[in-house]
């Protein structure tokens, strides 16, 4: 499989204005962008090459669900990904419950969903078998599909600038296809330095890019990385 790279803007920019300049720069192939749900139209409209994603996909498909957003909807929109599970969303309250039905509800109406998993510090510092036994947990009422994508970001490692090691990442990504089958991506504090470390490992599918993906001459330098690899 080709290797991708996610642009996780998360709650940035503020603007349609700079996320239209910031979705034009990034329009890669093997690119997924994936803008805050005001801005899914405008990137949409400019996406020649990438795709496009959503942060966050509600498992009903219509109703009395003040705020969420379906599967459903986002596919027709033409969103073809969507993330779940992130652990900026699981602090807020998510379950793993919550999340495995928010996976398959994705997978059944047609996206590729990315769903994310990983250690907090006090895990990590147990070594790498508690780690997988946690990401294990996590994983234990997902069902397997070829639409799914586990991105393996390990909590301490967002938005920190320390990202994992890079054997460490395909250790835990092993793990996960070995229970899934599926492709797995790294994410945590990676940047056009690190991200051929992570990239050139046979376990480790692409990268889930947070910070990095907001500057767009950084991220197009891993797009090219992931390309050539
Ligand atoms: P950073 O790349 O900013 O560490 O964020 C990673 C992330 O949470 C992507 O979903």
């Amino acid at each position: 499989m080709k290797k991708i790279i996610v642009a996780n803007w998360k709650m940035n920019p503020l603007t349609e204005r700079e996320a239209v300049r910031i979705a034009r720069a990034e329009d890669k192939n093997n690119v997924v962008i994936v803008p805050p749900f005001p801005f899914l139209g405008a990137v949409r409209g400019v996406l020649k090459n990438a795709s496009l994603g959503a942060q966050d996909a509600f498992f009903e498909e219509k109703g009395a669900y003040t705020g969420e957003v379906s599967s459903a909807m986002l596919k027709k929109f033409g969103v073809r990904y969507a993330i779940v599970g992130h652990s900026e969303r699981r602090r807020l309250g998510e379950s793993d419950e919550m999340i495995a039905k928010k996976a398959k509800a994705g997978v059944d109406a047609g996206l590729k969903v990315i769903l994310c998993v990983g250690e907090p510090m006090d895990i990590r510092r147990r070594g790498r078998n508690a780690a997988g036994a946690f990401i294990r947990k996590q994983l234990s009422r997902v069902k397997r599909s070829k639409s799914l994508i586990v991105a393996y970001e390990p909590i301490w490692a967002i938005g920190t600038g320390k990202n994992a090691d890079p054997e460490e990442a395909a250790y835990v990504a092993d793990v996960i296809r070995k229970m899934l089958h599926v492709p797995v991506l790294y994410g945590g504090s990676t940047n056009s330095r690190n991200a051929k470390s992570f990239l050139e490992k046979k376990e480790i599918t692409g990268l889930l890019v947070g910070g990095a993906s907001i500057d767009p001459k950084e991220f197009k330098k891993m797009a090219v990385i992931a390309r050539d690899i």
